[in-house]
């Protein structure tokens, strides 16, 4: 990447901005994402084009509309990708309050020999679901299964984060993935296959990991939701998590690719 090398991470004037290598190999374009807490639109508009991005994936506070329509207003093609909410739980609370009854679910962490079943079941999970690369039509013919199948793999073998399996009667229902450093954890991608939905197994999934995380030493877990994702929002709620910020995705496409 030459001279459009950035550090890992960079967190300065309330923006953390961080190249995306996934992204970047995935979309053949250079793929930056920066994450808004507290800035004026100026420093967003020149955080961004000092790192130089083909595409420029941020996500913003949506209470920040001064800078959203900022974003409008000085760049050419922006889109609005997705609503994102926070969840949070303290499970020390929970702790207190409640005794662990069983799920009725086997569930066991993810290792190699499970890679090809994960594919498996993460492509039927996401199968119909929609996130914030389809509603940018220069990344439209975006196939998502394989970006997701690669993510929760990448959560397998990652020293910092956790797959775990759920199954039903011997049969493979659901997954959970999760950052797994510190005290706070953070719910990166789950799903529950097509045959078992409906009946329970994701409120089953997220009584299960809340025991698991909590044994595990982590005081807090935290995750997104799509705004529409109506069924994770019911369970959540009504499983002690509370609603945290919520966030806009953006994409700014500052230098498309000319076949597309
Ligand atoms: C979202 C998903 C995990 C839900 O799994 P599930 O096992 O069907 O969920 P459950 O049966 O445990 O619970 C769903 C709850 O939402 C409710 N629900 C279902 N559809 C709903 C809708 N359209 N609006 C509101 N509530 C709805 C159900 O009634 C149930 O509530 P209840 O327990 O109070 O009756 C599953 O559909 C899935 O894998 N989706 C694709 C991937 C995904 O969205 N992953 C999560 C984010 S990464």
């Amino acid at each position: 990447m030459g001279k459009h090398n950035v550090r890992a991470i960079d967190t300065e004037d309330g923006i953390t901005a961080f190249f995306s290598p996934t992204e970047s190999r995935r979309f053949n374009r250079r793929v930056v994402r920066f994450e808004v807490d507290d800035c004026s639109s100026i420093e967003l508009k020149r955080k961004i084009m000092s790192k130089d991005p083909d595409l420029a994936i941020v996500r913003i506070p949506t209470h920040r509309l001064d800078i959203i329509n900022h974003l409008f207003r000085v760049f050419g093609n922006v889109l609005l990708g997705d609503c994102l909410v926070m969840y949070s739980i303290d499970l020390e609370q929970i702790q207190r309050r409640t005794n662990h009854p069983g799920t009725g679910l086997r569930v066991i962490r993810a290792n190699r020999k499970h890679m090809s079943d994960l594919d498996h079941l993460v492509r039927d999970s996401f199968q119909g679901y929609r996130n914030h690369y389809c509603h940018n039509p220069s990344l439209e013919q975006f196939d998502l299964a394989p970006a997701y199948q690669e993510w929760a793999r990448s959560c397998v073998v990652s020293p910092d984060n956790t797959c775990f399996l759920f199954f039903k009667d011997e049969t493979l229902c659901g997954f959970f993935a999760a950052q797994t450093t510190g005290t706070v954890y953070r719910g990166l991608l789950s799903g529950v296959a097509h045959e078992f939905r409906n009946i329970g197994t994701f409120r089953k999934i997220i009584k299960s990991i809340k025991n698991a995380f909590l044994a595990d030493g982590a005081h807090r877990i935290v995750t997104f939701v799509l705004l529409e994702n109506r069924p994770v929002h019911r369970v959540l709620s009504s499983e002690g998590f509370r609603m945290g910020g919520s966030f806009y995705t953006a994409h700014i496409n500052l230098r498309v690719p000319k076949d597309t």
